[in-house]
């Protein structure tokens, strides 16, 4: 087919539409059309190129993947060399760096300009653009020659094939490097190995190496399915043509070289500023150093730069690094040290949790020597044996965790892990069931680990909230044998025996009699949620109190009734299926969102006398360990009853968690999901309760509306697709005129 100037112009014109919306799109950040008609205008190009063969262009956005896959890459030279920078760690390191700068250009005291950068953590490239053409792309190598990559950096969408104008009128220089970072950013890192678990497929250790990788593939279509991104820092050689008699101003200055190197439409980091002097160094640091666990890729300090082009010459390099510019590094996030041993904790349902300890390391800005395990398959899946050399990580506030062993360092010394068969603490036999990850110990309450912890959360803030009783004195008092079960708390303590209790004065142990006394009006849903039943949290707890009308019916609820119950729910729902059908309203289900597990957790816990049985294994396995004697459920319940704590709901006009506040919301169901600003999820639930609402944990049609913070996932989804009112925190407060009591 003829080749026509109208088709000629077209094409020009479609590529030029879409090398716009691609660099609004991944150089300006501001993406200026929708997804859907890039492509359409991408396929449009694709089906003139290949139509016309003799139209195709190695420029065409259609080209980022092309070639063959290599056996090799061909060697790189660089005609500058690339250089690295020298570090700096602490202030007093980033002070001599100014001084000496100061005193190299005999300046005195006078504050020195700096260009001040993020030290992107990936690896360095050098592009080179003949007349604007993306010609030839190379890693670092040994700082002189390099590998060839060009292939796969073109699979890279935000360098650009062909560099834009610059709009001050200056010319293209013949010949520009231009020099920066390659990088993944975090959350494709994420996708990216989930796709390779998926897949069974080797993951990769962090972002930077993921990178590393996908870069050095010999077939660029497997670089083009990797997300990466580049970043430009600087640039290398500069060849202007002779005819060429605009001024380049903006190679004066580093910070100008980079704007303008940003008008060409590559992409240059927006997170620099110009500053002076050491102090505007070190708060860049600083700044830097709050931001950096919500930048979207992975930074291992900044880079300061002399801005001046002319003190930069003036300055110039010793051995391999330049005098004008040096890193200033974070805290490293990942650190090795040796994997001393691994305990076992037990928690308060019994869980049995692996703990690392490990060799004391400094990482992420504090000295870390413990971090959990989880359980026996994770130590499986990242590696690890006692002994080894591991990787720790620690980002920002997240706690530390081990990430993976190096096997080549293992010691011949180095032992497998095996979960113990019976209980660290109590000696009892340890289980895991199938479909658990978790291995637990059976012995209930004969446990000493479980009961401590049982007893913790039975005092804790959010059940009977028992002020001064916290972790340090319920282990003071299980060991002093004043506590084994829970209505001990009410009839063991006296100023008598608290006293005796070590550094433990009068006033606490008054202090902590009036707190004992005052938590027995918290009511029964808070207790039964203190109770401590596996499943049975707190808004299990309210719906089942609200449902009974107190402590002791729920607990004297026989198997026949709750399986008639269960039969009553089934047929209610499925009758409001029918109706939901026909358009009719709909009948209360009772007891929503409570299901055959929770029962039997529940009824396991009432009926079953666990500890008993426990203890009777125990006392055979380990006669020693536990003296005392341990009530089981029921009888725990009548006794805190006689001890006069609140087990029934009061009359409806008080009933618990009902305040004096007005109750805007009356009959609706609230969700509430997301991060919030300024309320805890519990908190905000309380004051919907106090409102007279009623809190959802998912969302279902009978939600009344959303209260979605920020990371809202699947149930923001959910009230989208169901066309639920979703307000954000603020929104809903004043919608209905919330104010804490
Ligand atoms: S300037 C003459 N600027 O850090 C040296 N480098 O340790 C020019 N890097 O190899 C380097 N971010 O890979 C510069 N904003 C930045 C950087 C940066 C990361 C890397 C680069 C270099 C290494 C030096």
């Amino acid at each position: 087919m003829e080749i026509t100037t109208e088709l000629r112009a077209k094409t020009a014109s479609l590529r030029k539409q879409l090398d716009d919306w691609a660099h609004a799109y991944h150089v300006l950040d501001a993406p200026n059309v929708p997804d859907a008609e890039y492509d359409r205008v991408y396929r449009e190009l694709e089906a003139i190129e290949r139509d016309n063969p003799a139209l195709v262009d190695p420029q065409s956005p259609t080209q980022r993947v092309g070639g063959q896959a290599l056996d090799a890459f061909e060697p790189a030279r660089h005609q500058q060399p690339m250089l690295s920078l020298n570090n700096a760690f602490e202030a007093t390191d980033v002070e001599a760096f100014d001084r000496r700068a100061r005193e190299g250009l005999s300046v005195g005291e006078a504050l020195l300009e700096y260009a001040t950068e993020l030290k992107f953590d990936g690896l360095a490239v050098s592009l080179i653009y003949r007349n604007g053409l993306l010609d030839r792309a190379a890693t670092r190598g040994d700082g002189t020659t390099g590998e060839n990559v060009t292939q796969n950096i073109r699979t890279i969408k935000n360098v650009p094939l062909r560099l834009r104008q610059p709009e001050d009128g200056t010319a293209l220089p013949v010949l520009l490097e231009v020099r920066g970072e390659v990088l993944m950013l975090a959350a494709d890192f994420k996708s990216l190995n989930e796709r390779q678990r998926l897949a069974e497929q080797k993951e990769f250790a962090n972002p930077r190496n993921a990178a590393a990788g996908s870069l050095r593939q010999l077939d660029p279509a497997i670089t083009a399915q990797r997300p990466l991104h580049f970043f430009s820092y600087a640039l290398g050689e500069v060849q202007t043509a002779p005819s060429d008699e605009t001024t380049h101003e903006h190679l004066d200055r580093h910070s100008d070289t980079l704007d303008w190197m940003r008008s060409l439409g590559l992409p240059v980091g927006d997170f620099r500023r110009v500053v002076q002097g050491t102090v505007g160094l070190l708060a860049f640091y600083e700044e830097v150093g709050k931001a950096r666990d919500s930048l979207p890729f992975d930074i291992d300090g900044v880079v300061y730069k002399l801005n001046d082009r002319s003190m930069q010459e003036q300055l110039g390099f010793v051995s391999k690094a330049p005098r004008f510019a040096i890193a200033h590094k974070f805290p490293a996030q990942e650190m090795l040290t040796t994997l001393l041993d691994i305990e076992v904790q037990v928690g308060r349902t019994g869980s049995l949790t692996p703990v690392a300890r490990l060799e004391p390391v400094f990482v992420g800005g504090v000295t870390v020597t413990n971090a959990t395990l989880h359980n026996e398959d994770e130590i499986a899946r990242k590696g690890l044996m006692i002994g080894d050399i591991v990787v720790v990580r620690r980002a920002g506030d997240v706690i530390p965790e081990v990430m993976r062993s190096v096997p080549e360092q293992r010691p011949a010394t180095a032992r497998v892990f095996e979960m113990p068969t019976r209980c660290p603490i109590c000696q009892s036999p340890v289980v895991r069931d199938e479909d658990e990850a978790v291995a637990r110990c059976t012995g209930g309450w004969v446990c000493a680990a479980q009961r401590k912890q049982a007893i913790e959360h039975f005092a804790s803030r959010r059940a009977m909230e028992i002020e001064g009783l916290g972790e340090k004195l319920v282990d003071q008092l299980v060991q002093a044998n004043l506590l084994s079960n829970f209505s001990d708390i009410y009839s063991n303590l006296n100023l008598e025996n608290l006293k005796n209790l070590d550094r433990f004065g009068e006033k606490s142990a008054t202090n902590l009699l009036a707190g004992i006394q005052t938590s027995k009006s918290r009511g029964p849903a808070r207790l039964l949620f203190g109770l401590g039943i596996r499943h049975v949290g707190e808004e299990v707890a309210r719906l089942l109190i609200e449902h009974f009308g107190s402590l002791d019916a729920v607990a004297a609820t026989s198997a026949d009734q709750w399986n008639t119950l269960l039969e009553q729910k089934a047929q209610i729902q499925k009758d409001n299926q029918r109706r939901r059908t026909k358009g009719e309203p709909l009948e209360l289900v009772p007891l929503e969102g409570i299901g055959e597990r929770i029962i039997q957790s529940l009824r396991d816990a009432l009926t079953i006398t666990n500890a008993v049985t426990n203890a009777i294994t125990n006392a055979v396995t380990n006669p020693v360990t536990n003296p005392v004697t341990y009530a089981p459920l029921q009888t725990e319940i009548q006794r805190l009853k006689a001890a006069g704590l609140v087990t029934d709901l009061p009359a409806a006009s008080t009933i618990e968690g009902q305040s004096n506040a007005p109750q805007t919301l009356q009959g609706m169901t609230i969700v509430v999901t997301g991060t919030l600003p300024n309320y805890g999820r519990d908190a905000l639930h309380d004051l919907i309760r106090a409102h007279g609402g009623k809190v959802g944990s998912s969302v279902s049609s009978k939600t009344s509306l959303l209260v979605a913070g920020s990371d809202a996932g699947s149930k923001l989804a959910k009230a989208q697709e169901l066309n639920i009112v979703v307000l954000d925190e603020a929104s809903f407060l004043k919608k209905f005129a919330l104010k804490p009591d």
